[in-house]
């Protein structure tokens, strides 16, 4: 039973991203609806037929308004009947908007499809950048607001596998950067990312080797690999009033993995490896 300490009450708030309950937006909106908050909840046209985000917006009593994130067209209607249904300006929005055509085609990162990549980076990263443009212009974030993208350590360190994904991650958190400063200085607002640990989510499962990446941040994490509940909460700390100050940051949420070199774990695993090599 998770505890409510209504740290959002009161407060708006747009969700991108939520296609089931695995999805982590999905358990963000669950989280905020329960410190208080009132919700929008977005995702494209085919993900609110495909998915079940309508059985979230029952439950948190939100409403959804399906847009391509990637859209000006779309985001500036989003933005527009967002602020009419909740009343007012937003307090808070996750994005949580990820794909690469490369990975779903199974095109390696030596031959990638430049086409697919410039979808990749639209959506992955440049999406951020259109909301925010979208919201600054419409003047539609509220004073002090706070602004959330979920990112992924392939930005720092390279993680075979995660493709063209790393290069969308590396811009997401530039665009975090960039766009903090201005939000920041012109009206307070706030723009973090949050560096989450490996996660089975749609999305997550995608990555090649996901099985072994997953157990290797988990033997390697001192707190083990984080939850998408707790990514969750993580959200609910960073939108409420608690963390004024905190902009421009890359917030690793990940146990530990980002300050680990090796753990006994993981070598006790790495270890039984050459037992078995020497066994065959
Ligand atoms: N799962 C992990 O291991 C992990 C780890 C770190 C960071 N992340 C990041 O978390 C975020 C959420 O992913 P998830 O793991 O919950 O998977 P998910 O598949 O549940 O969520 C990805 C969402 O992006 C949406 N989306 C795709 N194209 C879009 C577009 N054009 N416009 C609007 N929405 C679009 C999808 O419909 C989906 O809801 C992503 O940015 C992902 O990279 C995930």
């Amino acid at each position: 039973m998770i505890m409510a300490y209504n740290l959002l009450k009161g407060k708006r708030g747009l969700i991108f991203g939520a296609l089931n309950e695995a999805s982590i937006a999905w358990k963000v909106a669950e989280r905020t609806y329960e410190e208080g908050a009132n919700l929008i909840l977005t995702n494209t046209p085919i993900a609110c037929r495909m998915g079940n985000i309508n059985d979230l917006a029952l439950k948190t009593h939100s409403t959804v308004i399906p847009a391509d994130a990637t859209s000006i067209d779309d985001l500036e209607r989003l933005f527009t009947e967002a602020q009419e249904i909740l009343g007012g300006k937003l307090d808070f929005i996750l994005h949580s908007v990820g794909m690469s055509v490369n990975v779903r085609k199974n095109r390696t990162y030596d031959n990638l499809d430049y086409s697919f990549l410039n979808k990749t980076l639209d959506i992955s990263a440049i999406s951020f950048h259109k909301m925010l443009q979208v919201a600054k212009k419409m003047d539609a974030v509220s004073d002090n607001g706070s602004i959330l993208a979920l990112t992924y350590m392939a930005a720092q360190r390279t993680i075979a596998g995660y493709n063209d994904m790393a290069d969308a991650k590396a811009l997401l958190e530039s665009i975090t950067r960039s766009f903090g400063y201005i939000y920041g200085k012109e009206k307070g607002i706030r723009i973090n990312t949050i560096s989450q640990s490996p996660t089975y989510t749609t999305a997550g499962g995608g990555i090649k080797g996901f099985d072994s990446l997953y157990d290797f941040a988990d033997k390697l994490s001192p707190l083990g690999n984080a939850t998408a509940d707790e990514c969750a909460d993580y959200c609910v700390v960073m939108f409420s009033d608690l963390t004024k100050k905190v902009t421009m940051q890359n917030l690793y949420h990940d146990g530990g993995f980002s300050s680990m070199g090796m753990s006994v774990e993981a070598m006790t695993q790495y270890e039984k490896s050459f037992e078995k090599d020497c066994n065959e």
